[in-house]
């Protein structure tokens, strides 16, 4: 009798282990769903959503919720109010996301005050990490690309003068301000900035890539959000016949996304740009990335950076679910596990910086060319571990 009520009693044991070790965790992703911007948001959550059904059985029985909420516009406000809920009601243990930086900086005091982790996974103002000890980004910063493409545009492309226009908010800001520190520090002179409108709306690019032809640079620099914005850069650029002027167009890879380049045209073909992701990178993690993306989303579908963003996002995630091992899921054992994560990334390894909470990757520069009709990106060089130059430099609020 003893030993049958034993058996009883641990086989209810094992029961009940079973079910209280099955856990579905609540993970709040914000991003643009409608408006101007849902293509961003579009290929966010795809990436993120790819890594989930790859990496299914990683979590050993757990499961995650995502529960996403359209942030509309890159303002701040509706993005704000988003997280509030998803916080508030929805009692999410793990919020991300993001492609835009002022939705980001609103959203950080509450992550703050409900002691929630915040993976940020676009939004690329230098000094977002600055905001909350709650926060660690694993997209970039606008500094990364902005600080390389000005060196190498003053030591390798002949740029003795360059001129930066920029999209009229926080990353805009940053990008022009890494460039002109990276150029104007490698021998260059930055004779003009042309704010060219908020993210909000494309503007017609005309009137501002006029005066740039008009002064006659050897660069341009561009940084405008990638989506509706960045298709028209190059068109314009085009257009105006400032190639033919003699003025190369360069940026980050922002204006030369993956998904909006066919579009581009031959208008593309030659652009120089400095980032940490193209989808041509022949490792063979990106190769079984872009296999995949294909295999999840159809052969014409491409993922970009703002893909891989999310498709890295997700693996951070896991990493914070798989290191509190059923307990509880804090900001400070969230945080604290990502600090010196280190993941082998389609865009190569990455790790978090422990010190800044802050990604350190490698940055490509690469030119546009025509292959078959197909536009696609070739590396020209690579700099490894790269960290944020805005918080080395101890930049503006990167140093406070
Ligand atoms: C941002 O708002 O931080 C942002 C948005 C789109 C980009 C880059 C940065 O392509």
């Amino acid at each position: 009798m003893l030993k049958h009520t034993t058996g009883l009693i641990l086989a209810g044991a094992v029961a009940f282990a079973a079910t209280a070790e099955a856990r579905e965790i609540k993970v709040g992703f914000i991003a643009p769903k409608s408006g101007g911007a849902a293509q961003l948001g579009d290929q966010m959550e795809k990436g993120a959503r790819l890594y989930m059904k790859l990496h299914a059985k990683d979590l050993g029985g757990d499961t995650i919720k995502l529960i996403v909420r359209d942030s509309k516009r890159p303002g701040g406000p509706i993005a704000k109010a988003a997280a509030q809920e998803l916080i508030a009601r929805e009692k999410v243990e793990i919020l991300g996301g993001v492609i835009f930086s002022p939705n980001a900086m609103s959203i950080a005091p509450l992550v703050t005050a409900a002691k929630v982790p915040f993976v940020i996974m676009n939004a690329g103002t230098a000094f977002i990490t600055k905001l909350s000890p709650n926060i660690a980004r694993v997209s970039f910063t606008m500094w990364q690309a902005g600080y390389i493409m000005g060196e190498h545009a003053a030591k390798e492309m002949g740029c003795k003068t360059a001129i930066s226009g920029y999209t009229n908010y926080p990353p805009g800001k940053d990008s022009v301000a890494a460039f002109a520190r990276g150029f104007e520090g490698a021998g260059g002179k930055v004779i003009d900035s042309i704010p060219m409108g908020g993210p909000r709306e494309a503007p017609d690019f005309t009137p501002f890539f006029q005066r740039v032809k008009d002064k006659k640079p050897g660069c341009f620099y561009v940084f405008v959000p990638a989506g509706n914005h960045a298709a028209g850069v190059a068109k314009t650029y085009l257009s105006l016949g400032m190639r033919k002027a003699g003025v190369k167009l360069i940026g980050p890879g922002d204006i030369t996304q993956d998904t909006q380049l066919q579009g581009m045209g031959k208008a593309a073909v030659g652009v120089i740009t400095a980032h940490h992701y193209h989808a041509d990178l022949a490792t063979p993690e990106n190769q079984a990335f872009v296999k995949a993306w294909k295999a999840a989303y159809g052969a014409k579908s491409t993922p970009d950076f703002v893909g891989v963003g999310g498709y890295d996002g997700m693996a951070a995630v896991f990493h914070i679910i798989k290191s509190a091992k059923g307990g509880k899921i804090t900001a400070d054992s969230a945080i604290g596990a990502l600090k010196g994560w280190h993941f082998n990334s389609p865009r190569g390894p990455i790790t978090i910086d422990p010190e800044t909470r802050e990604i350190v990757q490698n940055v490509y520069v690469a030119q546009v060319y025509e292959d078959k009709g197909m536009l696609r990106q070739k590396k020209l060089k690579t700099f490894e571990a790269v960290k944020d130059k805005c918080k080395e430099l101890k930049i503006g609020r990167c140093g406070k």
